[in-house]
């Protein structure tokens, strides 16, 4: 099998997004567009892609540059003006095997169905390969004009095509064709470079069209093929905010179909987001309004979900997570109950559970068997085994150790309005209700501190601390002074 390489149309402007961001910018499922395609592309196999930019690139570059080359379109003069760039790059200079392309706004592109082309392609010994799909109202999309007899020995060849012509360009017969070009293809890499130079601008929108390569291949004698697509939606381009709606909930339905079927239930899917990196094991329970995005991992030897396909399952045990949820970059062991709780780069390890309403910021590490409970918010600190937060706290630059309880209501003081300092608290220590905990300080081993006391000096082993004011009691005071004032 020949090289392959592929190019990634994304220099259009999106005008109808009526946005500020270039259209390929914007995201569905945490990721955006054009990285949805640049993605397919990898995972199909390709090993050189070009993207082609131009519309709002200071944007678009970073989001590619990393394992693409990158090609300028300066100004937009059409889809083959767009190509010719690419094939200007130097990464694709004398390359002579196949080029697939693709449209950075149809992110819902399979990698089965850009190797289906490629296998398609080099199978036929075709110079061209296009996806078609055919839809009830093809109004806007490019129609394929099949050819009724083969060119070369007058049989007939099914899967021939002889042009493509524009919706703006289509007589009322053409325009009746509702076999469209989804803009996906695939070509031989020279026969594409020599049929490019010969595309004019004759038509009703004066651009360059690549769809005109088709009708030059043919009239060259080479052969033109379609590939039918068995799935209309993954050529649905992103041109509006409804669209990107549209396209949100079909990768929605994928992936979630796709956790589905490795084991993971889901009280109502259309109510669950997972990006896609999420890992997801067996037994894991997604109650409604959880949203996953990064690199979330729930259970151990959790599944890995690919952009498209699915790899085997591996066991995980069964984590309860939501409703009311969003874990972003989190990893969550197993057995886990995770309530009402937005965290960010937060760990649970097994047996773990916070919320109903908490709130787990970038290095909260709750240990096996640890608890956030309600209203806790807890920032880079470790809860150690079998520590609690149960109620009202905040846990900021905190090490504790196991089997600690902390009262509802207390606080590390973590910030004296320059700097953060630590706290640290030992084994078995009990902080009664409503302490603070003013840092840095250090609780030991065994201590118990009474309820409302603010904690300003370390506090050794085995020791109870108290830091609040004495009760005082006066005596019939009440009934004293209602006299005093009758
Ligand atoms: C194109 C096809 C049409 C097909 C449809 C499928 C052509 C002439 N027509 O039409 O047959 O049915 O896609 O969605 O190709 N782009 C550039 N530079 C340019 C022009 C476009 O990078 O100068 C990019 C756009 O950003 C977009 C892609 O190429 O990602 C397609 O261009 P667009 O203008 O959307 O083409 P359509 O009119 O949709
Ligand atoms: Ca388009």
């Amino acid at each position: 099998m020949g090289e392959h390489a592929a190019i990634i149309l994304a220099a259009g402007a999106g005008t109808r997004l009526k946005s500020k961001k270039p259209k390929v910018a914007h995201e569905i499922l945490g990721k955006p567009l054009v990285r949805w395609v640049t993605d397919a592309a990898k995972e199909a196999g390709i090993e050189r892609i070009v993207t082609v930019v131009g519309h709002g690139r200071d944007q678009v570059v970073p989001l590619v540059e990393t394992d693409t080359a990158i090609a300028v379109q300066e100004e937009q003069r059409g889809t083959a003006h767009a190509v010719l760039c690419a094939l200007d790059n130097q990464s694709l200079t004398g390359f002579d095997g196949t080029i697939v392309i693709l449209s950075g706004d149809c992110p819902l592109v399979r990698p089965e169905t850009i190797r289906a082309m490629v296998d398609a392609r080099e199978a036929a010994g075709a110079a061209a390969v296009v996806l078609t799909m055919r839809l009830a109202d093809p109004f806007g999309y490019g129609r394929i004009i099949r050819e009724t007899v083969d060119a070369s020995d007058g049989t007939p060849a099914a899967a021939a095509i002889a042009r493509i012509v524009e919706q703006k360009d289509a007589t009322t017969e053409e325009a009746a064709v509702c076999e469209c070009n989804a803009g996906f293809y695939c070509f031989d890499a020279r026969l594409l470079a020599d049929a490019l130079a010969q595309v004019g601008t004759d038509n009703a929108q004066g651009e360059f069209y690549l769809t005109d390569v088709i009708a030059l291949l043919r009239a060259a004698g080479h052969a033109t093929i379609a590939l039918g697509s068995d799935d209309a939606t993954e050529c649905l381009g992103v041109n509006s905010r409804r669209q990107l709606a549209e396209a949100s909930a079909i990768m929605q339905a994928r992936i979630n179909g796709r956790l589905m079927d490795a084991g993971v239930t889901m009280i109502a899917p259309e109510l669950v987001w997972c990006g896609p990196d999420v890992k997801v094991a067996r037994d894991v329970t997604l109650h409604p309004h959880v949203t996953l995005m990064g690199t979330v991992e729930i259970g151990e030897d959790t599944t890995v979900l690919p952009l498209t396909t699915l790899v085997d399952t591996r066991i995980g045990e069964g984590c309860t997570i939501g409703p009311n949820t969003r874990l972003t970059d989190t990893r969550i062991g197993n057995d886990c109950t995770v309530d009402e709780t937005i965290a960010y780069e937060a760990t649970l390890d097994d047996g773990a559970t916070s919320g109903p309403r908490a709130y787990l910021r970038p290095g909260a590490h709750l240990c096996e068997g640890a608890k956030a409970g309600t209203h806790v918010e807890i920032k880079k600190s470790t809860i150690g085994k079998g520590s609690k937060v149960p109620h009202l706290s905040y846990i900021g630059d905190t090490v504790m150790g196991e089997g600690v309880n902390i009262g509802a209501g207390s606080i590390t003081c973590n910030y004296d309005g320059t700097n953060k300092h630590a706290t640290t608290i030992g084994d078995r220590t009990f902080i009664g209700s409503d302490t603070m905990m003013v840092a840095p300080v250090n609780i030991a081993d065994d201590v118990v501190v009474g309820a409302g006391s603010v904690i300003t000096k370390d506090v050794p082993a085995d020791a109870l601390a108290v830091a609040r004011a004495r009760e005082k009691i006066y005596d019939g005071w009440v009934s004293a002074h209602r006299e005093a004032h009758q």
